[in-house]
């Protein structure tokens, strides 16, 4: 996809796009429309916006000036032509689902995804529609998958929590050979700033906003970027008569204050993360680290091509599995014990008895979720310490690890 938003660089953009001070008294921020419905001049003209020959503001659950402004904005910031603003992201996801796909369609997903994500496909399967949970980074397996009723692909990449990667140009690519498929991409994990996948060939790009594009913890709020032509339907469709899940114009404002520092707060997060895992992964007490930027990395050279910088995610596990993870967590003194993700302060929490509890144990197990994986959301903190908070925070982990060793080297004498 060519750049269709080419004037200004990523951090003008997220500041300055789509408002002029001038065309509202001066007012350097953009006002908030608090306003559910909107005034119709004459009758004619309510009637002529029902029946989308005119165009205008008429009411919130269906656009408001705010959204807007802000939709604009994101549209701008990943490259796509419209952008479709929602309470959160199970909001956008729900609706983008509900709008394009019908019974006896089938969707391919990627292996693993957000626990609710992973719900909500269970749930549309109940209503006829054939859910394939591939492994897209076998492509040999993705072309297998693929049928005549295929209308979708979706992934998360890297995908919560075990940040696998998706390689969204290869997807695309054979995904376009047949006609009617859509590829969806949650790039909640990397944002914009550091991932574009319609540039990469996909159709859709969904958020959580509640994460790293507001930053700030105070706000659910989703977001789906496509064409005009699709994002027509998910307005029309998914979000005014299927979800009615819509934005709230003061939660929109908070998110426009959270883009102007996007771009500045993702450094800081990715350089965080980055001293973040090399001390995990010298630590005696892990087992194994997960995270982008590593060597060790599986897809490093695709990490590499794909994302600008490694993101704020990490996975990981300690010798003992969860119950270290358990001691691990409970000892941490900075990082906050608390899900969600992309904020200011630092939060670790355990997936499988957290955000992915809704998967069975087996289908944990199936789709590559470890029951001793931690996560870690690295914030924006000062890096030494996160780095102490870390680092005593292992130590209880390893004398716990060692002691019983050592009991059971005192048992067999
Ligand atoms: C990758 C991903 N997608 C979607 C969601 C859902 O977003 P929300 O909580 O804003 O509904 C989450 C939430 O954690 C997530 O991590």
């Amino acid at each position: 996809m060519n750049n269709k938003h080419p004037a200004f660089g990523f951090s003008t953009r997220a500041i300055h796009h789509g408002y002029d001070p001038k065309d509202y008294h001066g007012a350097l921020v953009p006002p908030i429309y608090l306003s559910a419905t909107f005034a119709f001049p004459t009758a004619e003209y309510g009637a002529a916006c029902f029946a989308g020959e005119a165009s205008g503001h008429f009411y919130t659950r269906i656009s408001n000036p705010t959204l807007a402004l802000l939709e604009s904005r994101m549209a701008a910031l990943e490259n796509g032509e419209a952008a479709v603003a929602f309470s959160s992201g199970m909001g956008a996801i729900a609706a983008t689902f509900w709008t394009l796909l019908r019974p006896g369609d089938e969707v391919i997903v990627s292996q693993t995804l957000y626990g609710c994500t992973f719900a909500l496909l269970q749930g549309i399967g109940e209503f006829g529609i054939k859910v394939r949970h591939v492994d897209l980074t076998d492509l040999a397996a993705l072309q297998a998958a693929l049928c005549p009723a295929t209308r979708m692909i979706y992934c998360e990449t890297p995908a919560n929590p075990t940040l696998r990667l998706v390689d969204i140009a290869a997807v695309a690519r054979l995904a376009h050979q047949q006609p009617n498929v859509t590829v969806v991409v949650d790039n909640t994990y990397c944002t914009p700033y550091l991932q574009r996948p319609l540039e990469l060939g996909a159709d859709v790009v969904v958020h959580s906003a509640t994460k790293y594009l507001s930053g700030h913890g105070d706000i659910t709020a989703g977001i789906a970027v496509s064409s005009h032509a699709i994002a027509q339907r998910i307005r029309l469709q998914g979000l005014k008569d299927l979800t009615g899940a819509v934005m709230s114009p003061q939660d929109a404002a908070l998110l426009m204050r959270g883009l102007k520092t996007l771009a500045l707060r993702m450094d800081r997060h990715c350089s965080n993360a980055q001293a973040v895992a090399e001390a995990l992964q010298a630590h005696p007490a892990v087992q194994w680290v997960t995270y982008p930027g590593l060597a060790s990395f599986p897809q490093y050279e695709l990490a590499a091509r794909q994302m600008k910088q490694s993101g704020g995610m990490i996975a990981f596990e300690l010798k003992g599995g969860i119950d270290t993870g358990r001691r691990f967590m409970n000892a941490l003194k900075l990082f906050t014990r608390a899900v969600s993700l992309g904020d200011a302060e630092s939060l670790a929490q355990h997936p499988a008895s957290m955000t992915h509890s809704t998967y069975t144990p087996e289908e944990r197990a199936q789709h590559g979720i470890s029951e001793g994986l931690v996560r870690l959301s690295v914030g924006l903190e000062d890096v030494a310490d996160l780095l102490a908070d870390v680092q005593q925070a292992l130590g209880k982990c390893a004398r716990a690890v060692a002691r019983p060793t050592l009991l059971a080297a005192h048992a067999g004498k």
